[in-house]
């Protein structure tokens, strides 16, 4: 294994004091990079995904260009119901679209819960091959879809604002709803143990359509299932759980024994620490569209954040996805304002 050079990342997870907070973006792997750019022309998405050497150098490509204090591994939450034995495609401006979802109970029947060294060694191999090329310069992040979010897509067979139909699915099959959440979960776990294993440093969950559920129904859908991955990864690789919208589950969230907790920018930093307790990282949480203002505001807005969140037990990232059209150079801004901040 290679020592890390740069380990801010994982002392603020542990909440060891840091000379300053780490900095990355959530989908800082992906379009807004002209060079990515490139390699998208030429390659299909899964193809990028299953070539560990086409995976690396996208993984890599932020860390050499940006400067960010880690890598997260480029792939994508849908490799996941792939294995699991459902058609996904990524269709160009349509986002991901699985032809033949998951509509009743009956379509259980058509999915397994696999064996992850079979159907996602590819991810492993990208690990593997990512970490000795970053040669130890910063940590790598490897990550998964929540069970809820996971189970949004297969069962409504594309992105929606609402997702009605996984809803729907749910609402009237309570009982086969918990059996795919089950599968899910049970995949999930397999899968991250073996990034772990692979050499990720960390592992984030990202529950993107969490905050579609209303306080009980997270607690129902969600939220059971994340606690379950946090306790199965409990003392081998820490974890960030990132359940967008939720804001009102900060507090069980915590209670899961997660290391870190990914928040949206919709949420105070003074509310979520009160919300989260003081033993947990928080990381956040600005507003991707803020990095398309103007650099100046960036720089005071980033300023801002990092001073309300504070030095200790936090990483300075977005609050989503970096968006496709922000400006190279913004994102820079961005993480050279909190690499410059004075503590
Ligand atoms: O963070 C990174 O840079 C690593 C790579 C990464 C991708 N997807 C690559 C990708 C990560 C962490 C993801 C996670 C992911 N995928 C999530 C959770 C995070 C979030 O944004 O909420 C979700 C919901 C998905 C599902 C997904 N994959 C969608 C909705 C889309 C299309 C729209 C979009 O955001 O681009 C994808 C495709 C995808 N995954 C792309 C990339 C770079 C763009 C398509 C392409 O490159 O051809």
């Amino acid at each position: 294994m290679n020592t890390l050079k740069n380990d801010l990342l994982l002392r603020a997870l542990r909440g060891e004091p840091v000379s300053r907070p780490p900095v990355w973006m959530m989908r800082q792997a992906g379009r807004y990079l002209p060079q990515f750019r490139k390699l998208r022309d030429q390659y299909s998405f899964f193809t990028r995904c299953e070539t560990p050497e086409l995976a690396a150098r996208i993984t890599l490509m932020p860390v050499e260009q940006i400067g960010v204090d880690a890598a997260i591994l480029f792939s994508d939450i849908l490799v996941v119901p792939r294995a699991m034995g459902l058609e996904v495609q990524l269709v160009d401006g349509h986002g991901p679209v699985l032809p033949d979802p998951m509509r009743s109970g009956s379509d259980l029947a058509r999915i397994q819960v696999p064996d992850v060294t079979d159907r996602l060694q590819f991810v492993f191999d990208a690990i593997r091959l990512t970490c000795s090329e970053l040669g130890g310069r910063v940590p790598l992040i490897g990550f998964a879809g929540s069970p809820w979010t996971l189970l949004c897509y297969m069962v409504e067979g594309r992105g929606s604002k609402t997702f009605d139909q996984a809803k729907s699915f749910c609402y009237r099959n309570p009982e086969a709803a918990a059996a795919l959440l089950e599968m899910i979960t049970r995949t999930t776990i397999a899968y991250l143990r073996g990034q772990a294993e692979a050499g990720a440093d960390c592992l984030q969950v990202f529950d993107s359509w969490g905050g579609l559920l209303g306080p009980e129904d997270f607690k129902t859908f969600s939220l059971p299932y994340l606690k379950a991955i946090v306790e199965a990864l409990q003392g081998i690789c820490p974890v960030i759980l990132f359940a967008k919208g939720s804001w009102y589950a900060l507090e069980a969230l915590a209670a899961s024994g997660t290391r870190g907790i990914g928040l949206d920018w919709c949420i105070d930093p003074g509310k979520a620490r009160q919300w989260a307790g003081k033993e947990v990282c928080l990381q956040g949480n600005l507003d991707p569209a803020r990095l398309l203002a103007p650099q100046k505001e960036i720089v005071r807005l980033t300023r801002e954040m990092v001073h309300a969140f504070g030095k200790d037990r936090y990483i300075a990232n977005l609050g989503h996805g970096i968006l496709p059209e922000t400006p190279v150079s913004h994102a820079r801004a961005f993480v050279d304002t909190v690499k410059e901040m004075n503590w």
